[in-house]
């Protein structure tokens, strides 16, 4: 059994998002939630493929995704993993998994490497985090960053805002990403920042940034798989480009099914199993018709 994908698909790696840093070419990253989108994004070529805590509001139906748990995310990085041969999978820490103590938050994220195949993690935060991230990479856990606007702070940040507005967010913005670049983190996510701001940002660290509603300059981009898709069932963020209708997709295909279920155009008769010829002639006599049971005149 070979241990090493064929050359023209490598693996992704941690090296590779570097290396691709160094070399100028975008970093591509998508949520996946459960084995078929981990498949088709995974079979698409996306670099990294993040089971986001996300999936607490567009799979869970939950309005934020603070109540997204452990075992909520360990179930979906099981499926995901089963999916994904090529991409990095990176588990998303949800909320309180990592808060309460460093050693909760160690004993949580190699949850996600032992029991459900994650190849690396990400926390929300930025200085703050600074410690915890440095005894995941001790412990030989890579781990993602997310800094700007982050889900898991939306009581503190009083809603979903853009941060780094004013000279003093920015200031703090940059401290935040020099800490955890220091503390050594894979790579950044920029959520909700402006642009100039992530270009600086971008400019100033060693790891790769990878930015959602932060332009054009990080050193990548990740959207939400159901943003892009039309499977939110609520208006896009302005920085979301929706690349395809899911939802017309779906709702036409289940409102075909119905009809024809409800005209008897569905299922025909080349959609149905028949008899064996022998048993054909056999039953020919045995049918409702005679008002016979089958089981009954066969045993
Ligand atoms: O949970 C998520 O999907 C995320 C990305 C948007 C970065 O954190």
């Amino acid at each position: 059994m070979s241990i090493t994908t064929p050359v023209s698909h490598p693996k992704i790696t941690t090296s590779t998002l570097q290396e691709k840093k160094q070399r100028h070419e975008p970093i591509t990253s998508l949520t996946a939630y459960d084995y078929p989108s981990a498949r088709l994004v995974d079979d698409a070529g996306i670099d990294v493929i993040l089971v986001g805590d996300s999936l607490g509001m567009v799979m869970l139906g939950y309005e934020t995704t603070l109540p997204v748990t452990m075992e909520d995310m360990l179930h979906h990085v099981r499926a995901v993993r089963r999916g994904v041969k090529r991409g990095l999978l990176v588990a998303d820490m949800p909320f309180a998994s990592y808060h309460v103590s460093s050693k909760e938050g160690l004993h949580n994220a190699a949850r996600f490497v032992k029991q459900a195949g994650a190849e690396a993690v990400k926390v929300e935060g930025g200085e703050k985090r600074a410690n915890l991230i440095r005894r995941l990479v001790d412990a030989e856990i890579p781990v993602f960053g997310h800094i700007g606007l982050t889900p898991q702070s939306v009581n503190t940040m009083g809603g979903y805002k853009v941060q780094g507005k004013t000279l003093a967010a920015i200031d703090q913005l940059m401290r935040d990403a020099t800490a955890i670049d220091r503390a050594g983190v894979t790579a950044m996510y920029l959520e909700g920042i402006p642009r100039e701001v992530a270009a600086m940002v971008t400019s100033e660290v060693k790891c790769p940034t990878i930015g959602i509603g932060a332009g054009p300059d990080c050193d990548g981009q990740v959207l939400v798989l159901h943003d892009i898709l039309n499977l939110t069932f609520a208006p896009p963020a302005k920085f979301v480009r929706r690349y395809g209708d899911a939802a017309a997709l779906i709702t036409s295909a289940v409102s075909a099914f119905k009809h024809d279920v409800e005209t008897r155009a569905y299922p025909s008769d080349e959609e149905s199993y028949h008899l064996p010829k022998d048993t054909r002639a056999a039953f020919a006599g045995v049918g409702p018709k005679q008002g016979i049971h089958l089981k009954e005149r066969v045993v």
